[in-house]
């Protein structure tokens, strides 16, 4: 009998694993299925509730009868409230066609990336990283070229780091500022001395992720390397988005503003692949990036008291080390004190994976490893949760790191 017949998957898949973050909180969610009490702590997510004007909007769009496909790269309302944005919060001015809106930034840069980078070609990407650059790149046929930015370095690229790392092949540096895991943010200093270093590489396009822009906590400015170096915004795509600073995952919108020669490339991928994003969450994103910004404040207040407590819990552990994020809703814990303990059963702590799986066995609370970020041994904790539920956490792994020996 001849085997049953399977579907072959291509190269492009097999290069790439799937979201690190997605399996581990699909991971927490199975064990409390089951009935185990967990702390999730792996949420890229606000916890808050979306704004209610921004809820009235989709229900007015709906009314309104706007449920048809909207032009690939958005609707003309949506670009211009962004490019409104960008130069009042910025103080860079875009066209219209200069800008597009993507199924979240997610696409947004995946569709850059499929537009620009082909067999061969070198991504630099700062780590720790957010787990998706280098697997898009991948599936780019491209090569992530990871730089390790270590805590010394305030887990930033420096000049010296991005000039070593340029060569012939570099088609982009991806730069997420404030930064998954992180929270690092580039002051205004460190962007001008990586856009010095730019100007003098012509071929090299700046990617900047700011979809935690508006989540700083120590009341610096916001800091975007076109507005510093003109010069580089004929190869510079800006990727935002509302996810994050409005509470908006679910609504998947994200934008790119760039050169119109890029922004039409992936615009003309959006239209073979997804036509366009959903008109009822443009009509969203419109809202909020119009409307009252109440929110913006209340939410980055809320994540600097959470930041504040979880850091001094944390520091009180033996173990366990942590810097203060800049901004982000997330904290970055040195594991390097555990590693080498045993588990009471005996078992030896190697990684920071096995720290993340000890933490989420003994003491209930589910984390994601620095390795699947790019630098170990460290640990990624969202502080996207109650100052209740993180206090909880930080006593659990407290208890935990006790029975360590
Ligand atoms: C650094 C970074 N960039 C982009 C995204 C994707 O955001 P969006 O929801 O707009 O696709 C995330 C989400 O976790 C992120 O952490």
């Amino acid at each position: 009998m001849s085997p049953a017949a399977t579907i072959e998957l291509s190269e492009r898949i097999k290069r790439i694993k799937p979201s690190p973050s997605m399996v581990a909180r699909d991971r927490a969610r199975a064990l409390r299925a089951q009935g185990r009490d967990i702390i999730d702590l792996t949420a890229g997510e606000p916890d808050f509730e979306t704004p209610q004007h921004i809820k009235d909007a989709v229900v007015a769009a709906l009314a309104a009868g706007e449920t048809r496909y909207t032009p690939v790269n958005g609707t003309p309302a949506l670009r211009q409230a962004i490019v409104a944005k960008l130069e009042r919060e910025n103080g860079v001015r875009y066209g219209l066609d200069q800008v597009t809106v993507g199924t979240g930034a997610k696409q947004v840069i995946y569709n850059a990336l499929v537009a620009t980078v082909g067999e061969g070609d070198e991504v630099i990407i700062p780590a720790p990283y957010w787990v998706s650059y280098p697997d898009m790149v991948l599936a780019c046929g491209g090569t992530p070229v990871v730089v390790a930015c270590g805590e010394n370095a305030g887990f930033k690229l420096s000049a010296e780091a991005l000039e070593g790392a340029i060569t012939s092949k570099t088609r982009w540096v991806i730069l997420n500022s404030p930064c998954n895991p992180t929270g690092a943010f580039y002051s205004r200093d460190e962007m001008r001395a990586l856009t010095d270093v730019l100007v003098r590489h012509p071929r090299v396009a700046l990617m900047t992720d700011d979809i935690y822009e508006h989540i700083r906590f120590d009341g610096t400015e916001p800091v975007c390397p076109v507005e510093i170096e003109p010069r580089l915004k004929e190869r510079t795509l800006l990727v935002n988005g509302v996810s994050k600073t409005y509470a908006m995952t679910g609504f998947r919108i994200g934008y790119g503003a760039g050169p119109a020669g890029l922004i039409g490339a992936m615009n003309t991928m959006q239209s073979q692949s997804s036509s366009c994003v959903c008109s009822l969450g443009q009509a969203a994103a419109v809202a909020a990036l119009n409307g009252d910004q109440g929110f913006v404040a209340e939410a980055r207040d809320a994540y600097r008291a959470r930041r504040d407590r979880t850091v001094e819990l944390l520091n009180a552990i033996p173990g366990l080390s942590c810097r203060s994020p800049d901004g982000a809703f997330y904290v970055y814990p040195s594991c390097s004190g555990l590693i080498g303990k045993h588990t009471p059963e005996g078992k030896v702590l190697a990684t920071d994976f096995d720290v993340v799986m000890y933490f989420l066995d003994e003491a209930g609370v589910a984390m994601l490893d620095g390795t699947a970020y790019g630098l170990s041994p460290y640990l990624r904790m969202s502080i996207a949760t109650s100052l209740g539920e993180l206090e909880d956490a930080c006593a659990r792994l407290a208890q935990a790191c006790a029975r360590l020996n």
